[in-house]
């Protein structure tokens, strides 16, 4: 079933999504060679709890961590380890933050140290394709033309967009329905109405867009250990156009 959200709801949401702003923006600040991500997972932890807050993504399905931290050529779901981050890797954080039984979900790729040019590039086209998407996301509009938007975007500058993974709507639980595919045709699929809440997440890989599942039973890797980045906003479908939630 798809909800619709009360302008309330939204509203509390935001705040959940302000929140989780704040928080990547600390970890702008704090990521770098040397520190691990498992370190960033604590930080996190305790950043949300000063804040009144609590990662949601912990024992979310039996997820053990408050963060997903996904290094180079794994997409996403990855788990926080102990060794430190080193020059040229990539990392994707990805939270879900819980304010007062409201959510909000982000996450953003970043750079340690010096990345190779090809690196760079694939954060900037991801990043572009995530608000390529959040363009598109107006009423009258459907998930196909987000999904095109996204994916013609992606492929214009040599990557691909993974399919295995998909953003979703959100509310009192991380995963709702719709299902919004990061790739698609114009005017496919679901019309977007006002009220709808939604996360426009794509990950894209440098080489093909396969990828598969660890032995750890989570993370997802590209098939051919090309680097893979990500961005994702919660999204407000609104009468005024979309509304990101967790926008810095
Ligand atoms: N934040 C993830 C998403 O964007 C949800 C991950 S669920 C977890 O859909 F359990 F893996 F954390
Ligand atoms: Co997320």
């Amino acid at each position: 079933m798809i909800t619709i959200k009360s302008d309330e709801e939204i509203q509390r949401m935001y705040e959940a999504g302000k929140l989780l702003a704040s928080c990547h923006k600390e970890l702008r600040n704090i990521l770098d060679i040397g520190i691990s991500t498992l370190e960033i997972n604590s930080f996190v932890e305790d950043y949300l709890k000063r804040h009144g807050a609590t990662p949601e993504q912990k024992g979310y399905k039996g997820y053990p961590y408050a963060i997903c931290a996904s290094i180079n050529e794994e997409v996403c779901h990855g788990f926080p380890r102990k060794q430190p981050l080193q020059n040229g890797d990539i990392v994707t954080i990805d939270m879900v933050v819980n304010l007062d039984g409201a959510l909000a979900d982000s996450a953003w790729t970043y750079p340690i140290g010096t990345i190779s040019a090809s690196a760079k590039k694939l954060i900037e086209v991801t990043k572009k394709s995530l608000y390529k998407g959040i363009e598109q996301a107006h009423v009258g509009h459907t998930l196909g033309d987000i999904g095109h938007a996204i994916q013609s975007y992606v492929e214009s500058q040599g990557f691909s967009v993974v399919r295995e993974f998909t953003g979703h709507g959100i509310g009192p639980t991380i995963h709702e329905e719709p299902e919004v595919f990061h790739f698609g045709s114009p005017s496919d699929g679901l019309p977007l109405k006002e009220g709808m809440v939604i996360t426009i997440e794509p990950m894209v890989n440098e080489g093909e867009w396969y990828t598969y599942v660890d032995s750890n039973g989570w993370t997802a890797k590209t098939f051919d250990s090309s680097l893979s980045a990500q961005y994702e906003h919660t999204i407000a479908i609104t009468k005024d156009g979309p509304f990101i939630l967790t926008a810095q």
